[in-house]
């Protein structure tokens, strides 16, 4: 915790991928999405903790690793080493990244549960699923297909229909098959838990009115508050891969109970390591002052901002602050397709290009809507060489070498063009507030507007015909060191988009990790490295490469 008044204290969970794949740039999208925030807030000086893990419970775990012949734990371990290796090559800042398999989130999911139950949250209720006879196993919606009782369309899960959209039990379909074992189910009754969120809905609601969640899921929310709000079977019969329910034998908990409690997990795992136990209640406790955000896509609001802070509510822990909701990424106008090459692992793109890029397109398109956000490759590669290297990188790749070259690495004692320098400083609390609201396409705009700014005094003061006459020597070297200024200024502006560009340019200056404080001051008379190439642009035929790679999978 904080001990300064003026620092926030800042938590900031992702949604914690599932423990049964590879990650792809959807997942990207989020990750890089909440990592330039978490940035920023380390930046301007807050204490911000920024955690996630593997989700690592369910029943599709459980039958992958059957499939790859592999006990539940050593699956959940292998992807757990995949995504922290792709995390750490896209400049994922976690703190922590944890799992829910662990012995921290048992003791949360039980306690959380334990307090429902006294509270008399939990009821148990019989009710009748398709069982499949075979595999000995209950079959959630996703493992049963069938006729839509409603239009007849063929091929349909056991929640709703694809074709009509209209939503029904698994046990209504007409000729269910389970997916597992092709077999047809039987109708079978099994005792549960259900956690009472239908006597929720005013605190529910109470909460959305306090929270900071994006405009348009509100309109959804309510929707579901207002309409039929089910209570929800938190229970699963064995076989299943997860926390056994105490009491309960042969019942577990339900994944999505115990994912969104792994936040907590992870959150007291790390503050063990860093022996401040002491911090969690600081965080977690019903009167906590720090701020507690969930960045998460919009297919699973539903558990973020109706479930979770009911649950939270109930349980004496306190609720988040606020439920930041991203859309889909679609890639070239249409969802990620294999066939197409356009279902893009994470591990496929780093091989070929460099994540700086990637970061940095998505920020340009990120905003604070749920809208769906397009990655189109063609805009993405033009995108990212005018900007990243056709404006910013040569603001300092025009003038460094004058530096270099004529003034050995020494930058003027007094600049040519202070008020322009000026100017970028005070625009930088317009960027920085667009960082803070999360309107990051706004923040490279306003970025791009001062690259094109610099570029046009740099074509204008034309240091390489200035220098063909000696007597301009000095103004040559102070018109670079206004332009190496300004160049400085953007990659601290830049700095929680691209950290690793902005790193091997502060490296170029010679000049310690900034904070954003210190855009005000103005490098003079100060000894700078050696100018080397920064970044290339993309080719064509890398983007190329990409889509064939993932076709092949
Ligand atoms: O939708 C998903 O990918 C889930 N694994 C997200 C879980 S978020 C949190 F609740 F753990
Ligand atoms: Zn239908």
């Amino acid at each position: 915790m904080s001990k300064e008044n003026s620092k926030r204290d800042i938590l900031v969970t992702n949604a914690l991928p599932y423990a049964n794949g590879p990650l792809h740039i959807g997942h990207l999208l989020e990750h890089i999405q909440s990592d330039i925030w978490v940035r920023y807030q380390r930046l301007i000086g807050n204490n911000c903790t920024y955690i996630c893990g593997e989700d690592a419970h369910g029943t599709a775990i459980m039958l992958k690793a059957e499939e790859n012949k592999l006990s539940p734990e050593e699956l959940i371990e292998q992807v757990k080493i995949s995504h922290m290796e792709d995390f750490l090559a896209f400049n994922i800042s976690h703190d922590n990244y944890h799992t829910t398999h662990s012995e921290e989130n048992r003791f949360f999911s039980e306690i959380i549960f334990t307090r429902l139950k006294e509270k008399g949250f939990i009821e148990e209720r019989e009710i009748e699923q398709l069982f499949d006879t075979e595999r000995q196993i209950f079959l959630s919606d996703r493992y049963v297909k069938g006729t839509c009782p409603s239009c007849g369309a063929e091929d349909q899960y056991g929640d709703n229909c694809e074709i009509c959209s209209s939503t029904y039990s698994a046990t209504d379909l007409i000729d269910p098959i389970s997916v597992i074992t092709e077999t047809k189910p039987e109708i079978k009754k099994s005792s549960h838990l259900f956690f009472k969120l239908s006597d929720l809905k005013s605190e529910i609601k109470d909460w959305l009115d306090n929270a900071l969640v994006p405009r348009q899921a509100l309109n959804k929310l309510s929707e579901w508050i207002d309409g039929d709000l089910k209570d929800w079977n938190i229970s699963r019969d064995e076989p299943y891969f997860g926390f056994k329910i105490p009491g309960y034998p042969g019942k577990y908990f339900y994944v999505w109970l115990d994912a969104p409690i792994g936040y907590l997990a992870s959150h007291k795992n790390y503050l063990d390591k860093l022996h401040k136990a002491e911090d969690f209640d600081l965080y977690w406790g019903i009167d906590s002052k720090a701020e507690l955000y969930h960045f998460i896509g919009k297919d699973i609001m539903y558990f973020h901002a109706l479930f979770f802070p009911a649950m939270l509510l109930k349980s004496d822990f306190r609720q988040p602050s606020g439920v930041f909701i991203h859309g889909f990424l679609t890639v070239d106008g249409q969802k990620m397709s294999k066939s197409r090459g356009t279902f893009i692992l994470a591990s496929t793109y780093r091989e070929i290009l460099d994540p700086v890029y990637l970061r940095y397109y998505f920020a340009a398109k990120l905003g604070t809507g749920v809208d769906d956000i397009d990655l189109n490759l063609e805009d993405f590669c033009q995108r990212a060489n005018s900007d990243l290297v056709g404006k910013f990188i040569n603001i300092g790749s025009r003038t460094a070498k004058f530096i270099n070259e004529n003034f050995k690495n020494k930058l003027s004692k007094t600049v040519h063009n202070e008020a322009l320098i000026n100017e970028f400083i005070d625009r930088s609390s317009v960027i920085s507030e667009a960082y803070e609201n999360r309107e990051f396409n706004k923040a490279i705009r306003e970025i791009m507007f001062l690259a094109d700014k610099a570029n046009r005094y740099i074509d204008k003061m034309e240091p390489w015909v200035l220098f063909k006459d000696k007597k301009n020597k000095e103004l040559v070297q102070s018109v670079c060191t206004t332009s190496l200024n300004l160049f400085r200024l953007m990659a601290i502006m830049l700095s929680p988009v691209i950290p690793t560009l902005s790193e091997k340019i502060y490296l170029f200056l010679n000049i310690k990790f900034p904070q954003w404080n210190d855009m005000n001051k103005i490098l003079l008379n100060h000894e700078i490295g050696v100018y080397k190439p920064l970044l290339t642009r993309i080719e064509m035929d890398k983007i190329e490469k990409i889509r064939e790679k993932s076709k092949e999978l």
